[in-house]
């Protein structure tokens, strides 16, 4: 997600803005800007695609003099990357200016509103509309700038973080937030604000961290006032930080990666806004109403991706077919590309691409449109080159994946490809009785039931040192979590440098079989579905030939308790989603196991995030 850095003080703005936004490039962007209110009552903003470098050199011929501004990096969600939807945002009259962390659900309604008033825009993004809006309130209302934000949120449905700033009030920011972060610091005679204490740390180690429904209102010179949006006095409490400023980047964690597995509740939960209400069994995915036709005449779905994305696609197979009924093919993006594949316009090829950067993925788009296949794509970064080579497709939104390992990003996948499953199959009117209503619900409940999973950190944390030193590892699965086993088994290799496989369980007695013994651990998978039964024999044909069994189970399963050696106890899920809550475990114990080993768990040797070469 996007950083955003305010100042107000004695200080040059423009030297903290952007000592600011380096220290937030960790959180992943792709644009960057400063908006800056000069000594001679001018609203300087100056913003541009592309690194925090890439804007100090388009800034060093331009006025930056003021020492009251605000400055941005943005992870688009709405309108691609380029200069004009870059942050800050004008309004119409030139007089605001605005950064923004997070989404405007209601953006559409509230900017045809705003048009049938003359406003005109000037970017595709929903922040220009919140800063459009505010305005707009503030001269129909002729009220403060403060009251201004205050009603104009009201009308907000979605996250924010925000920091406005007035031409005609230049001693003043306000900030505020719902659901999106935003920390102020409190120095001598001066003031920040942030996404995080980052930028504020080397400044003061006063901080404010400001609640949602809450507005920061910080004037030069005068003490910080916090009031609610329905115009209550908040009250301040000052925290003093006693972090070091890497520590802050990881938001206290060691690694980016244990940072990411722990972000994975509110990272579901930003996945689902919007296309999973609050109640009801519908799911809204605007790719699928878009293209309804190409849907409803499909026969055939063939996902293509590489990695975890190629095991998120395993499980999209299974939701797809079970749901949808409609017949899915999984393919290795780099072998389909080369394929020569028989594709018809019935077709529809699903890429599945975290960094949406992925040459073999990639090029499959572009292999299947030739074909005159429909291509939808399932990314992470908006506006990335896959996203973009697509004829429609649904982001994940669980915002910038740092970590070479694939953690929340998988969850995100699997997420949407539920809901994708859901959405075809409603179009269909394919989905049997009881299944919208199951999807639906366990999905709103995810959130909660991966913090349950999440209890387990320490216990695997311990169990990790049992098995620091093996030198293979097989993990067994079966239906929904034979991918989440090939999975696991990724994870695992790709950061402990630890040999691991993956198996379908019942395909223990065709080979696998023979390397059991005390040296070869093995993990199974075993959530109480309609296969627990034939996973338990599995288990029983593991231990009877003296292999070590940790064993995922549903909580309370005393049975599988007996026989394995170890067991990690996640709570009750459908069966369709159990993928998710079961990477859990699997994505700590790889961590762990890679820390006791000493590996560079973020950057594992060889591996790249985004894999841009053949
Ligand atoms: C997964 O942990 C790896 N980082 C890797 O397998 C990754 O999933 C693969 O390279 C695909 O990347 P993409 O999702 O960005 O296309
Ligand atoms: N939704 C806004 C945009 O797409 C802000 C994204 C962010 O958090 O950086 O510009």
């Amino acid at each position: 997600m996007c950083g955003i850095v305010g100042y107000i003080g004695e200080q040059p703005a423009y030297d903290v803005l952007i000592k600011g936004l380096h220290r937030l490039e960790y959180r992943g962007y792709d644009s960057a800007g400063v908006a800056l209110l000069s000594p001679d009552g001018e609203l300087n903003i100056y913003k541009t695609r592309g690194k925090v470098d890439d804007l100090e050199r388009f800034c060093e011929s331009k006025d930056v003099s003021g020492n009251v501004g605000i400055a941005h990096t943005r992870w688009a969600t709405h309108g691609e990357p380029n200069d004009v939807n870059a942050h800050p945002h004008f309004s119409c009259s030139g007089r605001l200016a605005l950064v923004h962390n997070g989404t405007i659900e209601n953006y559409n309604v509230l900017k045809t509103a705003l048009e049938l008033q003359g406003c005109t825009f000037r970017s595709e993004t929903d922040t220009e509309v919140l800063v459009q809006l505010i305005e707009y309130v503030k001269e129909t209302n002729d009220c403060s700038l403060v009251d201004a934000v205050r009603e104009a949120l009201k009308e907000v449905i979605g996250a924010y973080a925000i920091a406005v700033i007035d031409v005609n009030d230049p001693d003043m920011i306000i900030g505020a937030r719902k659901s999106s972060p935003l920390v102020i610091g409190i120095g001598d005679n001066e003031t920040f604000l942030a996404s995080d204490a980052t930028p504020i740390i080397e400044f003061t180690n006063k901080v404010v961290y400001l609640n949602d429904d809450e507005i920061a209102i910080i004037k030069k010179g005068q003490p910080l006032q916090i009031i609610s949006t329905d115009n209550r006095p908040a009250e301040i409490d000052i925290k003093t930080l006693r972090m070091s400023v890497s520590q802050l980047e990881k938001g206290g964690y060691p690694h980016f990666m244990l940072k990411e597995i722990f972000e994975q509740p509110r990272t579901i939960h930003d996945c689902i806004r919007g296309r999973v209400g609050s109640k009801g069994a519908t799911v809204t995915l605007s790719g699928v109403i878009e293209n309804k036709d190409r849907f409803l005449n499909a026969h055939r779905i063939i996902i293509v991706a590489c990695g975890t994305s190629w095991h998120a696609g395993l499980i999209g197979k299974r939701l797809i077919q079970e749901i949808a009924r409609i017949p899915v093919e999984v393919e290795y993006a780099s072998e389909f590309r080369y394929s020569n594949p028989v594709l018809t316009d019935r077709d529809i090829v699903i890429a599945i691409s975290q960094s949406g950067e992925t040459a073999d993925t990639l090029a499959a788009i572009q292999m299947a449109r030739k074909c005159g296949a429909f291509v939808y794509g399932i990314c992470n970064v908006v506006g990335s080159s896959i996203a973009r080579a697509t004829d429609s497709g649904t982001y994940i939104h669980v915002g910038p994946e740092i970590g070479v390992a694939s953690t929340k990003a998988f969850t995100g996948q699997v997420t949407v490809l539920s809901m994708l499953a859901l959405a075809i199959g409603q179009l269909k009117g394919s989905v049997k009785p009881g299944v919208a209503e199951e999807i639906t619900s366990s999905l709103r409940r995810l959130p909660d039931l991966i913090k349950q999973a999440l209890k387990l950190n320490e216990s695997i944390e311990q169990l990790s040192g049992i098995y620091t030193y093996v030198h293979n590892f097989l993990y067994l699965g079966r239906g929904f979590n034979y991918p989440s086993a090939l999975e696991g088994a990724l994870k695992l290799k790709e950061i402990s440098y630890i040999h691991a496989e993956g198996y379908p369980a019942a395909e223990m007695k065709h080979g696998p079989i023979a390397l059991i013994d005390h040296e070869l651990p093995t993990v199974v998978i075993a959530p109480n579905d309609e296969l627990h039964e034939k996973i338990i024999s599995n288990i029983q044909q593991v231990k009877a030939r003296g292999g070590s069994v940790i064993a995922v189970v549903t909580k309370g399963d005393t049975t599988i308790a007996d026989i394995a050696d170890h067991i990690l106890e996640i709570p009750e899920v459908a069966e369709p989603l159990s993928p998710v809550i079961v990477s859990i475990p699997l994505q700590l114990l790889a961590y762990h196991i890679a820390i006791k080993k000493g590996c560079n768990v973020d950057m594992p040797r060889n591996l790249a995030k985004s894999v841009t070469v053949e």
